[in-house]
């Protein structure tokens, strides 16, 4: 008999859950606003608001920690960690950061300034907010084939060369400071885009002399499906198609949380000196002395270490694997999602559900509150209330696709608690018929109003 699949670790630490009755939870979310922000995680039984900074880390990470330099300046946990970034990305200059909006925000106030476009595969909220707090544009150049959630290829989080070579025609290179290629695709649902697509898009870039950033969070991923789905990288390992993506790249900020498997961490890192030169004094302004950036040096150790294992095929396999599960399952109970199943996530989609729910009414944040109602499980709306109000109109933008995101941290959940999340999902969406009505805003923000957002029920 062949030997079933099993995961390339043991668990060494566990974490106690507490469970909760439907009456609590009725009383807690309330107490929240409808903001699943908002619960305290003990009131949450599994929790897949995110996959980022929520990564159970390895003992030889844990152990890296102990090594920690706290130097202010020069440590040589910074060394480390530079030396691991240039051996992984081949980019020589870089800066720590506390995390990736921070990495962002360091790199744009150098490179953006009033009234410029940054064309981009879905930017992530925070990159978007970041160009537009600088009253910038952030203009969406993602293959229209992703907002199909039924359509099944492989590569589904691409640029739209064809969109993006408007965009940079129509425009003077002066107004476009950069294009954003986000690997994976996290908004369009932890969809991989493919090293052909990188290389043309970093080439069509050039030709019109405009550099590429790549935001990073969940590149290891990327990766992995180019190793498992583009012909002729079978053979190649994760850290030689990571190199051979980054040759393609003029600077990249990450949001460590993810692929790192550290708690907290980022960085910028670029090939131009001129670039680093021009960029520092933000680091040093917004986030800390160039070696540390808003990072202890335990936990530079610890995302050194991170950034080695997790460019491993065995781990990544391990946690694809599992998200896939959960696709298969709702497969099995016919529930709609974002189909392949992606690296990091599973996106229900929410309109198929629930389709005769008025988009004013939040459907994907509905839905959300319906899961955790039903089984004390967090995911997050990706949705209206993620979009935000238009900058210029303040009109709230509804997306084409209202999704609500299960987020699968690493080594964290079994496959028995997949399988309680997708028996949850199952039993919502056989009563989908009962939930007629959704939520309106009562408190938001200007900006990335999702996390703070408060609402209340339509209906009472
Ligand atoms: N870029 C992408 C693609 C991201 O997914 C995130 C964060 C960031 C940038 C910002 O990084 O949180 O470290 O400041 N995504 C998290 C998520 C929050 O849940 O997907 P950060």
């Amino acid at each position: 008999m062949e030997l079933p699949y099993a995961e390339p670790y043991k668990i060494k630490m566990t974490e106690p859950i507490r469970p909760s009755t439907r009456a609590e939870r009725e009383q807690w979310i309330r107490e929240a606003k409808y903001n699943l922000f908002k619960l305290r995680s003990e009131q949450v039984t599994i929790d897949l608001l995110t996959d980022s900074g929520t990564g159970s880390m390895s003992d030889r990470q844990w152990a890296a920690m102990m090594t920690g330099d706290e130097s202010y300046a020069g440590a040589s946990s910074y060394f480390r960690l530079k030396e691991m970034v240039g051996k992984l990305f081949d980019m020589p200059y870089f800066l720590p950061t506390h995390q990736g909006r921070a990495a962002e925000n360091v790199l744009f106030s150098a490179i953006l300034k009033e009234g410029d476009i940054v064309p981009g595969n879905s930017h992530f909220d925070t990159t978007k907010g970041h160009i537009e707090f600088r009253r910038c544009h952030a203009v969406d150049c993602t293959i229209d084939a992703a907002a199909d959630t039924q359509l099944e290829i492989p590569f589904k989080g691409e640029m739209d060369l064809g969109k993006l070579e408007k965009i940079l025609k129509e425009n003077p290179k002066e107004k476009i400071p950069c294009v954003v290629l986000t690997i994976t695709n996290n908004t369009a649902g932890g969809q991989p885009v493919s090293m052909r697509n990188i290389r043309e898009t970093s080439e069509l870039c050039h030709r019109y002399g405009v550099p590429v950033l790549f935001d990073s969070a969940r590149f290891a991923e990327n990766a992995y499906f180019i190793k498992t789905r583009e012909e002729g990288y079978a053979d190649k390992s994760i850290k030689e198609i990571v190199r051979e993506i980054y040759s393609y790249a003029d600077m990249m900020t990450i949001s460590a949380k993810k692929d790192g498997v550290v708690n907290m961490g980022g960085f910028v890192a670029m090939h131009s000196e001129e670039l680093y030169r021009k960029v520092m004094q933000y680091s040093i302004m917004f986030e800390g002395y160039l070696t540390y950036g808003g990072m202890s040096g335990r936990d530079m150790d610890a995302l050194a270490v991170g950034l080695d294992e997790n460019t491993e095929f065995a781990q990544l396999d391990a946690r694809i694997r599992q998200v896939k599960l959960l696709g298969d399952l709702l497969d099995d109970y016919g529930v709609p999602y974002q189909r392949p199943a992606g690296g990091h996530a599973i996106f229900i989609d929410a309109k198929k559900i629930l389709p005769n729910l008025p988009k004013e009414e939040f459907i994907a944040q509905t839905l959300g509150i319906e899961l955790y109602l039903e089984a004390g499980i967090r995911g997050v709306e990706i949705g209206s209330i993620l979009a935000d109000r238009d900058p210029e109109t303040h009109e709230n933008r509804y997306p084409k696709l209202e999704l609500l995101r299960l987020a699968i941290p690493r080594r964290v959940y079994t496959d028995n608690h997949i399988r309680v999340i997708a028996a949850a999902c199952r039993n919502i969406y056989e009563r989908r018929e009962s939930i007629t009505s959704g939520y309106k805003i009562t408190f938001e923000t200007p900006i990335l109003r999702h996390f703070t957002v408060e609402l209340e029920p339509v209906k009472k």
